[in-house]
């Protein structure tokens, strides 16, 4: 396996809309092979989550992982989770706010207001066909790296832009704060 790079901020790979795959490409073993780095590459940098297009792929599969994950130890536990060509459907008006960072925008903390709950639909890595409800923090997370899939960023997302926050100055001046956000 190999840990791949990251796109960061400014690459152009971040915007692209990334292409749905097929069932038969998905099942190729060289999108198995790369699947397998997407995943060890996730875990190599902490990320909770992880989208082809940062690492210079743009096709529609992204992960989900928080497993006693050291950039979000308040995070609840996630298991390995691989969305292929997902769909979301949002399934509440609630927003929840929570503070994101992402693997392509180093050491930046934001809020962003993300819906409570949603649908998701698509194939998971081995052309499953998937469907499931996530709420809270597991339904931010995918609407995060489903983003990735739309070329957004988080930092698009956060509106009030003086939540922007360097990671040691999020960590040192608000620490005490919850890092989920219910209105
Ligand atoms: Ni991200």
């Amino acid at each position: 396996m190999a840990i791949l790079k990251v796109a960061r901020l400014g690459h152009p790979v971040l915007r692209e809309i990334s292409r749905p795959i097929s069932r038969d490409d998905l099942l190729s073993d060289e999108v198995q092979r790369f699947i397998d780095d997407l995943v060890e590459t996730m875990r190599e940098y902490n990320g909770a989550g992880l989208a082809a297009p940062q690492v210079h792929r743009p096709i529609r599969v992204c992960l989900i992982e928080v497993d006693g994950n050291a950039r979000y130890p308040e995070f609840p536990q996630i298991p390995l989770t691989a969305l292929v060509n997902p769909e979301i459907t949002f399934l509440a008006d609630e927003v929840i706010r929570v503070w994101e960072g992402c693997l392509s925008v180093p050491d930046l903390r934001g809020l962003v207001p993300r819906r409570s709950k949603i649908r998701v639909t698509g194939m998971d890595r081995h052309g499953e066909d998937i469907d499931f409800v996530a709420e809270g923090v597991f339904a931010a997370i995918v609407q995060h790296e489903c983003d990735h899939l739309d070329g957004k960023l988080f930092v698009d997302r956060v509106e009030d832009t003086s939540t922007f926050s360097l990671i040691q100055e999020f960590q040192r001046f608000r620490a005490d704060e919850p890092r989920v956000v219910t209105d």
